[in-house]
């Protein structure tokens, strides 16, 4: 493992020049005066609308100095980031170094340019392993939350008769791997949610002695409900039985306790603000798992007889990775750790609120989502999602996702074609979740 520099981490601020520290200031006093105009104005709009001003600590952190960061938020109101966040300033410039100034292969080589790009690689896993508070070793990259959930699910010595439980509250990534194990011949069993919660005692009554394995979602991506996933990893561990929690909806976006989680699936997509096309997968123990695809990178030896492989997380990362994307992740990592995962948690569940308060008044909308979660889930009578989520789009560039969500048996338990989904990021402003609500109103003639 490659420590990470000291000098690395405190290179962004490190800037010493007088000019620079003056022109720091003027722009924080200039985005001061801007804050405090935005703020009378949507006091006045929002008392004017009856909406509740947003609860809690409006200084947690600086919203409209974080999306600085995002030139994209100024272009549209995008309320996406459950599908996959805007990408920091600080990741496309880290992608662009790699390119521009020391690009090659990773572990491969012992020219001065292999020997960088491998260090900034590990530097990434490093930062995860700080981030989640685990060794970086038990952390391997994939290309996202679906790839780590089929590691799991393919590197699993499966014996006939083993049974998986998993949930109706699934994404088909935590659906589909283990479903195909019924090919050979494991049970999958599917336990219904309550209004969106999984309710641990529902699942302590379905575990048998064939169980082997319990994957659930941390957050369902169609209702942004926080699953009780320590208490069920509880009585999953004193049953004997492992977790894979599906985290692509809530690292990054609310502290994740690894103490009762086996496997954990990430996107480095969405609540670290990393690159599309990057993921990991941390595994609380790695010899637990056999690798499932084979190549390049992951071998000490190989004659025509035996193959000897080197430790994890080496073993599991074959082929070149997507290497831009892993170093373009790291201070994305960076940006969320120094906003505070709880601040980001307490952050977007107001503005959940503030969107489920304002939609739910609106005549004719059916919200599905519960109060206070950062993704809402939503129709409009007589509307179909996608024509709607269009218009929305047309009406004032507000991008939204509708449909199934790739979580089909769920979303269609609402409505059989799907739902709108509107869902907050730690750069979204309250500005935006009002344009929102606004705008379901003028378009359905409610204002
Ligand atoms: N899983 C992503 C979503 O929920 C793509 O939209």
């Amino acid at each position: 493992m490659v420590p990470v520099p000291k000098w690395y981490l405190g290179r962004m601020y490190s800037h010493s020049s007088l000019a620079f520290e003056i022109t720091i200031k003027l722009i924080d006093l200039k985005i001061t005066i801007v804050n405090i105009f935005i703020s009378c104005n949507s006091y006045v709009y929002n008392t004017l609308l009856g909406i509740p001003r947003l609860q809690g600590d409006s200084s947690m952190y600086d919203v409209e100095k974080l999306r600085q960061q995002f030139p994209i938020l100024s272009k549209c109101i995008y309320l996406d980031s459950a599908s996959t966040s805007q990408t920091p300033r600080c990741s496309v410039d880290a992608m662009c170094e790699y390119f521009f100034e020391y690009a090659a292969n990773h572990g491969r080589g012992a020219h001065h340019l292999a020997r960088k790009t491998t260090e900034k690689y590990e530097e990434t896993r490093s930062r995860l392993g700080d981030f989640l508070k685990v060794p970086a070793d038990q952390i391997i990259f994939t290309k996202n939350t679906t790839d780590a959930v089929n590691t799991v699910a393919n590197g699993t010595l499966w014996k006939r008769g083993d049974e998986i439980i998993t949930t109706w509250l699934e994404h088909h990534s935590n659906l589909l791997p283990w479903m195909m194990l019924k090919r050979k011949g494991v049970r999958v069993t599917i336990i219904p949610h309550e209004n969106g919660y999984l309710n641990p005692h529902t699942l302590q009554e379905a575990i048998s002695h064939k169980t082997r394995l319990i994957a659930l979602t941390h957050m369902p991506n169609i209702l942004g409900t926080v699953q009780p996933v320590e208490e069920i990893g509880r009585i999953a561990h004193d049953a004997g039985v492992s977790v894979v929690v599906d985290g692509a909806q809530s690292v990054g976006h609310f502290p994740v306790d690894v103490t009762y989680i086996d496997y954990l699936a990430i996107p480095g997509h969405k609540g670290l603000l990393g690159p599309q096309g990057t993921g990991a997968l941390y595994m609380k123990d790695p010899d637990s798992l056999n690798c499932s695809i084979f190549g390049g990178g992951m071998v000490v030896s190989v004659t025509h007889k035996v193959v000897k492989l080197l430790p994890p997380p080496a073993k599991f990362e074959p082929g070149t990775p997507n290497i831009p994307g892993i170093i373009g992740l790291g201070p994305a990592i960076d940006l969320v750790s120094s906003l505070g995962v709880k601040k980001i948690h307490a952050y977007e569940k107001n503005l959940g609120s503030r969107m489920f308060e304002g939609l739910e008044k609106i005549p004719g909308v059916s919200v599905y989502s519960p109060h206070g979660t950062g993704v809402v889930s939503f129709n409009v009578a007589g509307e179909n999602p996608n024509v709607f989520s269009r218009k929305l789009d047309d009406h004032r560039k507000i991008c939204v996702r509708s449909g199934m969500h790739c979580a089909e048996p769920l979303a269609s338990s609402y409505h059989c074609e799907g739902t709108i989904r509107a869902s907050v990021g730690c750069y979204t402003t309250t500005e935006e979740v009002d344009a929102l609500i606004e705008s379901v109103r003028h378009l359905t003639g409610k204002i």
